[in-house]
């Protein structure tokens, strides 16, 4: 009996201990430990962007466990979990989507471990970015996007500038306006600057230029910015990307963009620059896109060195009162794939080795001054098809044959002279071919060139 009494007393303590442990592991499992006061900012803030009617406690009553929240990332640090990343917008189909009058609440700025916060097609009626707090995300925030919110208005408040870790600040396609503030260039650890497709006015901060030498992207594109690019501009030197494209910003190129070493796009298309095609330019040997359409820059395009630029794909002049001539080291850049020369005030003739380079694709030489006899293949004309333009320029001609649309024939007294980089006359050279041509297109395969000629397009 002893026994047996003894017997039940452990075995009711061993069903005690395994309740226990039950209840423990259930929790430890179930419920991964927060801070009551991290969810409950964490719902309260999602609140101010979905509506009141979103229930955060009874739709997710464990955040960063068990209940995970579209778009809502969390990690453990010191016993307990922390949210991390938040996303907003409808990015996946059960993503959080805001409502018409989304607000952002003080609770945002509670949640002591936030990295990356971003937002899309949110904000559609008038909302302002918060104009204090920032500073108490200034240790944690990496990353902060706003995409796409029209709704969006305002300045972009200068606390920003004491987010010390931040190395994405993206506002694109927002309705912010005001001046760029000095302070962004506080922002020493910035990757990535993006800034496009809002109302922003005044002139490029020389702040960002002095300080953010870790920089690889800087866009500013479609805003009203305004003044001059300072010299100090310079100091991006790990810059990639600069796109200040669709502003209003004067003055001259800066020399600075030489020292750019690694720069692979260059786009300030659609301003007001002039001065020139600066001397420094040459050095910019990265450099893939030189895109500087639509600006008075009035240079001569034969003083300007190509040698160095040797990756160029994309060079885009078109419509910068350009003069002189198509310069004979452009053909030596064998990467090109776009050449944009048109309305432009160039003369002289154009060279039929622009046709050899291997990868062109369009050729835009319209609207100028050029002249004399323009010679290009048959399958060069077939391959660029309306990517090839040369109408506009009253001196040029053809001698028959396939021509270009918009140039008249050749008549008889007028001579083309080519010459190459060494000033060599290759106008025997181009006879040749040119007769070589005639002879194939005249002859019975004829037919099989043509086929030839529209498996290499179709192939393109
Ligand atoms: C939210 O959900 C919880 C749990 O389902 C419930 O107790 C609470 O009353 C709800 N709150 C509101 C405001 O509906
Ligand atoms: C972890 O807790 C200690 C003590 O409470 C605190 O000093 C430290 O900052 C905390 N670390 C993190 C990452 O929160
Ligand atoms: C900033 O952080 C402190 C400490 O975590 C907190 O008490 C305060 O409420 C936060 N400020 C705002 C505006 O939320
Ligand atoms: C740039 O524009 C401003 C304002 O329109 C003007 O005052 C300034 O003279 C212009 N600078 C140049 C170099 O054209
Ligand atoms: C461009 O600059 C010229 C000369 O400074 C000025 O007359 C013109 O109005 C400017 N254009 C624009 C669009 O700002
Ligand atoms: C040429 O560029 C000027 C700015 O320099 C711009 O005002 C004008 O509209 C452009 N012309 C065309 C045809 O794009
Ligand atoms: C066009 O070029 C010819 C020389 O080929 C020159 O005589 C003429 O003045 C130029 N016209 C214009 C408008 O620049």
């Amino acid at each position: 009996m002893e026994g047996r009494k003894m017997n039940t007393k452990f075995v009711f303590l061993l069903q005690f201990l395994l309740f226990l442990s039950l209840v423990l592991c259930e929790s430890d499992d179930q419920a991964a430990p927060m801070e009551k006061t991290e969810q409950q900012a964490l719902y309260l803030m999602i609140q101010g962007f979905v509506g009141r009617s979103w229930n955060g406690s009874g739709l997710y009553p464990d955040p960063c466990g068990w209940t995970p929240i579209q778009g809502v990332s969390c990690d453990f640090l010191n016993g307990s979990w922390y949210v991390t990343s938040v996303s907003i917008g409808p990015i996946l189909e059960n993503s959080l989507q805001c409502s018409h009058n989304a607000i952002f609440t003080p609770h945002l700025f509670e949640l002591k471990h936030l990295k990356t916060l971003s937002f899309f097609n949110c904000f559609s009626s008038p909302t302002m970015l918060p104009s204090n707090s920032w500073n108490n995300l200034s240790q944690t925030l990496e990353t902060l996007e706003f995409r796409s919110n029209e709704g969006l208005i305002g300045e972009i408040p200068p606390v920003i500038g004491q987010l010390m870790n931040l190395q994405s600040l993206v506002l694109v396609d927002n309705s912010i306006s005001g001046k760029i503030p000095q302070e962004l260039g506080n922002l020493v650890h910035l990757k990535r600057l993006s800034l496009s497709g809002n109302r922003l006015s005044g002139p490029v901060p020389t702040s960002l230029g002095k300080n953010l030498a870790n920089l690889l992207i800087l866009d500013l594109s479609r805003n009203s910015l305004s003044g001059p690019l300072y010299q100090s501009l310079g100091g991006l030197t790990s810059l990639l990307k600069l796109d200040i494209s669709n502003n209003l910003l004067n003055g001259s190129l800066p020399k600075e963009l030489g020292d750019m070493k690694s720069l692979t796009l260059l786009d300030l298309r659609n301003n007001n620059l002039s001065g020139g095609l600066i001397q420094s330019l040459e050095q910019m040997i990265s450099l893939e896109d030189m895109l500087l359409s639509n600006n008075p820059i009035g240079a001569s395009l034969n003083e300007f060195g190509w040698e160095k630029l040797v990756n160029l794909n994309n060079l885009d002049l078109s419509n910068t009162s350009l003069n002189g001539e198509v310069p004979n080291s452009i053909e030596g850049l064998g990467r090109l794939r776009f050449i944009a020369l048109d309305n432009n005030k160039l003369s002289g003739s154009i060279s039929p080795r622009l046709g050899d380079l291997p990868r062109l694709n369009a050729l835009y030489l319209n609207g100028n001054n050029l002249s004399g006899e323009i010679w290009f293949s048959e399958e060069f004309y077939e391959r660029l098809g309306s990517r090839f333009a040369s109408w506009g320029n009253p001196g040029l001609c053809y001698k028959g044959g396939v021509g270009p649309a918009g140039v008249r024939i050749c008549k008889d007294n007028e001579q083309a002279k080519y010459f190459d980089s060494k000033n060599n006359v290759i106008r025997d050279d181009i006879e040749q071919s040119s007769s070589q041509a005639e002879i194939l297109a005249s002859c019975a395969c004829g037919a099989l060139v043509q086929l030839m000629v529209v498996i290499s397009v179709t192939l393109l």
